[in-house]
């Protein structure tokens, strides 16, 4: 299995002695908020977009037949829209463990729709994590979806709360409208 990123992220104290800061979600933590939080607001990140790269052995597949979820791959010039969450850096103890298949935090600047930037969280996989996919055909990946499934649900679920969550934000991302629009019809 995996990498168990717990104890790794555990030490990155950066927030620590804040007594809240901001969190962005760009995959399930925008439409699947089961933490406290103070306030919430759409926001975006620079130079990042959104990819369906990430393997899940543990919430959306399981380590036979892993899903795929999203991940951020560096992009220069790209946006990539979400929802920030400002929390208490005591609420990082239980987002390290959801996000424990292969997700490290990361500082990252956030924006806010009109009311400037502030320093915050992503929680990233990348490439050299052992859960990561990388790109494929598109048929590839959304076949792929179709069939996962593991303890926090299917795959395809994920990604039709994604789309969803994206559209009530007023967010069009091509990355995942396409793998929607791709998905096999459910027989
Ligand atoms: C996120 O939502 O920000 C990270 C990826 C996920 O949990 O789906």
């Amino acid at each position: 299995m995996t990498f168990d990123t717990t104890t790794h992220n555990s030490r990155m104290t950066h927030f620590d002695q804040h007594e809240s800061f901001w969190l962005f979600g760009y995959g399930s933590l925008i439409w699947k908020a089961d933490f406290p939080f103070l306030e919430r607001k759409p926001a975006w990140i620079e130079h990042w977009s959104r990819r369906f790269w990430q393997g899940s052995h543990d919430h959306r597949g399981t380590p036979e037949t892993p899903g795929r979820v999203v991940t951020l791959i560096r992009d220069q010039g790209a946006h990539c829209y979400g929802m920030a969450y400002r929390i208490q850096p005591t609420v990082l103890r239980q987002l390290d463990i959801r996000e424990k298949n292969g997700y490290l935090r990361e500082r990252v600047p956030i924006h806010f729709t009109s009311t400037g930037s502030a320093e915050g969280l992503i929680y990233l996989a990348t490439p050299d994590n052992d859960a990561f996919l990388g790109e494929a055909p598109l048929t590839a990946m959304a076949g792929q979806i179709a069939q996962a499934e593991g303890p926090s649900g299917s795959n395809r679920e994920y990604l039709l709360n994604l789309e969803r969550a994206l559209d009530d934000l007023g967010v069009s991302d091509g990355h995942v409208s396409a793998l929607a629009a791709a998905l096999p019809a459910i027989r």
